[in-house]
């Protein structure tokens, strides 16, 4: 039977050869939002056959929007210029596709990366003022931000757009708003962070306005031949937070936007979570939103076997398959995958040499 996980698929004018996707991570290493060498390494590696897309970390519009100091932007000609040295190369040695997630971290800003505790900054330690749709703290240690205002959702709407348009000269084949992992649109999104009083707060439909304008924004600056998702959380697992079926909603109305596929991750909006972590454990998600809302889906979490990621693509609970600490594992999972499958993974020009077609007396038994 021919592999699902490696059957072309094509969102717009863009054909990836396989269903497999490296999830976009921050690398807590950017200079003022500047890719630098590291990214080289880490998205070059990948570029050279792991998967049909790779995508770069949350990506995000304005300083004040990226989570730590050392996080990636797109909002500055240097940004642009460092981004499209990285991309270029990719290009240059590899086979993937390339796309970016572009963001804002909202109330979630202002912090030390993980590795650090991933604590709130301190005034001496650099910390900066954190928006968010509500003046609510993400946590009762974390400092309250302050609630956008009219003129600022605007400034905000035009710093995503501004930065598609970078992403656009940089190259890229497809973008990706962040709406989930607890993050600024995902804050308008859940009662648990929104709670305005005006036409951005209160009822499901004023909760999802902000996000579904930013959305048409940036879709109308990115070309109509080119893909364009959303990454969501599909549930808040907090009592009172946003549930999957609002998502099923969302999803609806994104497609209705011209949004090509919803990754579907969950949580991180609120400490109190309780994830029930296992393998696959968002599949369900994905494969409910897929179903109701008739949009493509990616699923990610806790997938790395290459029987189990063919299973969810060939079963129909997700068109796509996402692995981030998978991919980091092992950046050539999908030449492997492909061998246990029984089916044909790109490889970069200058891998061949190691195709297992090439060493036959060390793979006698091939499928192929
Ligand atoms: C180091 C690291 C950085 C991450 N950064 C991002 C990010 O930039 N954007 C995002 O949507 N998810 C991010 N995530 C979440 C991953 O994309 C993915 O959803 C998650 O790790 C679950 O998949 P996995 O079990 O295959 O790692 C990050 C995860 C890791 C481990």
């Amino acid at each position: 039977m021919a592999s699902t996980l490696f059957s072309p698929i094509a969102l717009r004018g863009l054909t990836l050869d396989n269903r497999i996707v490296v999830s976009p991570m921050c690398q807590y290493i950017s200079d003022d939002g500047s890719a630098g060498d590291w990214h080289l390494m880490h998205l070059g590696s990948f570029s050279l056959g792991a998967a049909g897309l790779v995508m770069t970390e949350m990506t995000n519009v304005n300083p004040a929007g990226r989570i730590t100091a050392k996080c990636a932007g797109l909002y500055s000609d240097a940004n642009e210029a460092a981004l499209k040295r990285v991309i270029d190369f990719c290009r240059k040695f590899g086979v993937a596709k390339l796309g970016i997630q572009l963001a804002h971290a909202g109330r979630k800003g202002s912090t030390q990366p993980p590795a650090l505790g991933a604590k709130p900054l301190k005034p001496e330690e650099g910390a900066w003022e954190t928006v968010a749709p509500s003046a609510l703290a993400y946590a009762p240690d974390w400092p309250v931000p302050r609630a956008l205002a009219k003129p600022d959702l605007e400034k905000t709407k035009a710093e995503f757009v501004s930065s598609v348009q970078r992403a656009l000269r940089i190259g890229y084949d497809l973008i990706e708003m962040h709406a989930g992992h607890g993050y600024l649109m995902h804050q308008f999104l859940s009662p648990l962070s929104n709670q305005r009083s005006d036409e951005y707060g209160g009822s499901l439909e004023n909760r999802m306005r902000y996000p579904l304008e930013v959305f048409t924004a940036m879709r109308a600056a990115w070309p109509g031949d080119k893909p364009m998702g959303a990454r969501v959380s599909a549930t808040d697992w907090v009592e009172g937070g946003w549930t999957p079926e609002e998502t099923v909603v969302f999803a609806r109305e994104l497609k209705k936007l011209g949004c090509d596929y919803v990754d579907v991750s969950s949580g991180a909006l609120d400490p109190r979570q309780q994830i029930p972590l296992g393998e696959g454990y968002q599949v369900g998600l994905s494969d409910k939103v897929r179903s109701e809302a008739g949009i493509p889906t990616m699923t990610v979490g806790l997938i790395a076997r290459a029987q189990h990621a063919e299973e969810i693509v060939a079963s129909g609970k997700a068109d796509f398959v996402c692995l981030g600490r998978g991919a980091m594992w092992d950046p050539r999972w999908a030449w492997h995958a492909a061998e246990e499958l029984g089916a044909e993974a790109k490889y970069a020009p200058k891998t061949m040499a190691c195709h297992p077609s090439m060493r036959p007396w060390l793979f006698p038994n091939r499928k192929k």
